[in-house]
């Protein structure tokens, strides 16, 4: 009998260039993409262009997008599996988004929570690319004919804002984007601050308390975790408005795999202080290999620039043909 070669979905997904990735990037976002690899053909990226909506200063964005690249191959992000570069090395992305702007309307644009709460962050730069920021990601997604997008809960809106666009776009000009779905984590799609766990955590928030990033060695990972912000009561249970326990509860079920249901039995009739000390520690030994691997790979620059390079060379290949579907679509001359 003939074999039926089965053609794998395609999964793509971006992260910003702004610093050492979070605890919350991790869990959010990148122990999903890692897993996928398996099963789906995927595609991942440094989003250096969308990192210039706010002001960075140049030799930083260099080196954050040189080390944001060793950390996602250190978080396994094997090249060899999946689809790895860097955003501003494939220019598609940039020409894409401006056939999309014309096709996304103010109004849906002004109603992005993530534009509103940037803008009142930085109230002296509120740029045109702020605004048109999701328009762009949006281009990112549907150039790769993506079917999932796996990300944290932050960027809900986005996705909805980018199948919106592309069924209009479809509608007007025929059938060139696949829709695509959004694809969270069951637990860890909302990563709360360790200082006000009603606030995401955040990798540019200015107490650097609030967050874990991926590079922390161990004792300020420990430490930042036994300083974590909880309540005045005792019991280690998921409970509404246990807000900071219940985030203390959620990554520790993420770094271990244990249920909500173990870890409440685990800790029953013990301390916050033991319990804290626990999530810390889970957290540090989960994280060790991945800062021995990037240290690893950033003393190599040689191996990153050519990975980015291969990673390029494929990404345009594959984002042209899409590119050059939409380009005739809406009538611009073929050369
Ligand atoms: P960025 O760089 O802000 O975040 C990268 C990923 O991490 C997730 N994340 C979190 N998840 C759980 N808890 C948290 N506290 C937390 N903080 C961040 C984000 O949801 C995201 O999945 N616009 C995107 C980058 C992007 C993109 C794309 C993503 C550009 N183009 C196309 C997907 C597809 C961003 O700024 O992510």
């Amino acid at each position: 009998m003939e074999e039926v070669r089965q053609v794998k979905q395609r999964i793509l997904s971006g992260i910003q260039p702004t610093g050492v990735f979070t605890l919350g990037n991790y869990m959010g976002a990148i122990t999903n993409w890692e897993q996928m690899q398996e099963d789906y053909d995927c595609a991942y990226f440094i989003a250096d262009l969308h990192s210039l909506t706010v002001r960075q200063e140049p030799a930083q964005l260099r080196k954050h997008t040189m080390e944001a690249f060793a950390l996602l191959l250190a978080c396994g992000i094997d090249p060899e599996r999946s689809l790895v570069f860097v955003q501003s090395h494939v220019h598609t992305h940039a020409e894409m988004s401006w056939i999309l702007n014309c096709s996304a309307l103010m109004g849906e644009l002004g109603r992005m929570t993530q534009f509103k709460d940037k803008s009142a962050k930085h109230a002296d730069n509120i740029n045109a690319g702020l605004f048109t920021y999701p328009v762009l990601m949006a281009g990112d997604i549907l150039l790769y004919q993506a079917d999932y997008v796996p990300v944290g809960a932050d960027q809900k809106q986005h996705l909805e804002f980018t199948r919106d666009l592309a069924e209009r776009f479809n509608h007007f000009y025929g059938n060139v984007f696949k829709v695509p779905d959004g694809y969270f984590p069951k637990a860890g799609a909302r990563v709360m601050s360790l200082q006000d766990p009603t606030s995401k955590m955040s990798k540019s928030d200015p107490n650097p308390n609030a967050y874990i990033s991926i590079l922390d060695d161990r004792n300020v990972i420990i430490n930042k975790f036994k300083r974590a912000v909880t309540d005045s009561e005792t019991e280690i249970v998921y409970r509404e408005g246990k807000d900071g326990i219940n985030n203390l509860i959620t990554i520790y079920s993420v770094m271990t795999g244990k249920s909500f249901a173990e870890i409440e039995k685990e800790f029953e009739g013990k301390g916050y202080g033991v319990f804290k000390l626990a999530v810390g520690e889970a957290v540090a030994d989960k994280l060790q290999p991945i800062r021995d691997e990037f240290n690893r790979l950033i003393a190599d620059k040689k191996y990153i620039e050519e990975t980015m390079a291969v990673g390029a060379e494929r990404a345009y290949k594959i984002s042209r043909r899409t590119l050059d579907k939409a380009k005739k679509k809406v009538g611009l001359l073929m050369p």
